[in-house]
């Protein structure tokens, strides 16, 4: 989509979302056929919990993650990722909102992994198909609770399906627990960024309000799904 028609549409949805019209936002979802009961939970585990179990980013053959996690969006991004967590030097990654493990399983590096999402169910399904001395899972919901220590987290498509709030609450939480790298999805289209409520969706640029990270240290194209979405670096101290 063109990225002034993209950024107007975020203006509205941000209106809308900022002046109550969150009922309304659903509405236009349930009319245009897309899933939208995932949005009444309470919590962000419900949530993301519901939209796991009923398949709303999808199944079957491709990524239960979304579109974003499928193998034709992913395939040249697994040696770009590698040699990005080799330049950073990355020992300890911490893959924040890990989905369904569908891609990442396929980085290679000299670094140990810990998968973590808010959905349980997959966090149990992923420790027993994929744990190893290299790798675990675990739980958590990165806005409140205490992150593994590590020195490179990963933040790939997590941050557009979160409120400011609750974003911000995920970038505190990683300088709060010492990580030296994030390496986030960035959508380099968009000049205007909407607030949503967790478990939504709209494309998000960091370089934006309320944000305004700086130039990230390097970039990765991630522009399969997304006209100018990258995934780039940034040290946390130079971003909080
Ligand atoms: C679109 S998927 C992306 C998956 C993966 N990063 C990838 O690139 O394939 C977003 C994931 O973030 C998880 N998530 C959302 N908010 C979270 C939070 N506060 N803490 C932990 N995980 C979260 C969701 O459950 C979901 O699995």
């Amino acid at each position: 989509m063109a990225s002034h028609i993209q950024s107007t549409k975020e203006v509205i949805r941000h209106v809308l979302y900022k002046t109550g019209g969150t009922a309304f936002i659903q509405l236009m979802k349930k009319v245009k056929g897309l899933h939208s009961d995932h949005l009444y939970g309470q919590t962000i585990e419900e949530r993301f919990s519901s939209i796991y179990d009923d398949q709303v980013w999808g199944g079957g053959a491709g990524s239960r993650s979304g579109p974003g996690s499928d193998y034709q969006a992913t395939s040249s991004l697994t040696a770009a990722l590698a040699d990005l967590l080799a330049r950073l030097e990355a020992k300890h990654v911490t893959d924040i909102g890990c989905g369904d493990f569908s891609w990442m399983q396929f980085v290679r590096g000299d670094f140990e992994y810990c998968g973590i999402d808010v959905v349980g169910k997959l966090i149990s399904e992923l420790e027993e198909k994929y744990k190893s001395p290299s790798r675990r899972f675990l739980q958590l919901d990165a806005t409140k609770d205490e992150l593994p220590k590590g020195d490179t987290a990963i933040c790939r498509e997590v941050l557009f399906h979160l409120s400011f709030t609750d974003a911000k609450l995920v970038l505190n939480n990683l300088r709060r627990n010492g990580y030296t790298y994030i390496i986030a999805t960035t959508d380099n289209n968009t000049w205007f960024n909407s607030d949503i409520m967790s478990g939504d969706h709209r494309p998000l640029n960091l370089a934006k309000s309320p944000f305004s990270f700086p130039n990230p240290i390097h970039t990765i194209e991630d522009d399969k799904v997304s006209h100018g979405r990258v995934l780039a670096a940034w040290r946390v101290a130079d971003i909080i």
